[in-house]
């Protein structure tokens, strides 16, 4: 099993909606029983809270049901538990740093340095500006998670690369 966590500030907005995309990704290349995803948020205000109404909206409108997913804290036994530990934005990177434990560093990444053609760097976050945002940044998502699968698939998974 290759073991996915998505990490944001609340996870509440990114995160869960990157675990959103990526886990329906997953499911439809039928990977479902060899990948498991989780998102967690590096704040502990929105444990046990579902995701944001907007974030919930702008998924579903995509087909992508983000009402089962419940807030929780990362924790640096997250490191030991995952494969990957994908940051949203650097302030989320620069707080996993501090955490991880020493010999596991190298399973964080930005999220985002999964597609090369992504215009940003970082996802930002939507929590205080409209509905538009949580769209972005489901654009992002979707063409990261691409991106990412592939490296699963050709890192885990024994695929050749194409
Ligand atoms: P997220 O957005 O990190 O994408 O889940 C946020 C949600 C809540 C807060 C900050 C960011 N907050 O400060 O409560």
């Amino acid at each position: 099993m290759v073991k996915v966590l998505f990490v944001c500030l609340g996870n509440i907005c990114r995160s869960p909606s990157a675990e959103g995309v990526f886990r329906d990704l997953v499911a439809k290349k039928g990977l479902a029983g060899q990948i498991l995803t989780d998102s967690a948020g590096t704040g502990s205000w929105h444990v046990g809270s579902p995701p944001d109404e907007r974030a919930q909206k702008a998924a579903l409108e995509r087909g992508i049901d983000l009402s089962d997913l419940r807030g929780r804290q990362v924790k640096p036994k997250d490191f030991i538990t995952f494969d990957y530990v994908l940051a949203m934005d650097r302030s989320n990177y620069a707080n996993l740093q501090q955490i991880a434990p020493s010999g596991y560093e190298d399973r964080l990444h930005m999220f985002l340095s999964f597609d090369p053609k992504s215009p940003e760097e970082e996802v930002p976050d939507p929590y205080y500006g409209g509905p538009s945002g949580f769209d972005y940044v489901l654009d992002l998502i979707e063409e990261a998670s691409k991106g990412l699968l592939r490296d699963i698939e050709t890192g885990y998974l024994g695929k050749s690369p194409d």
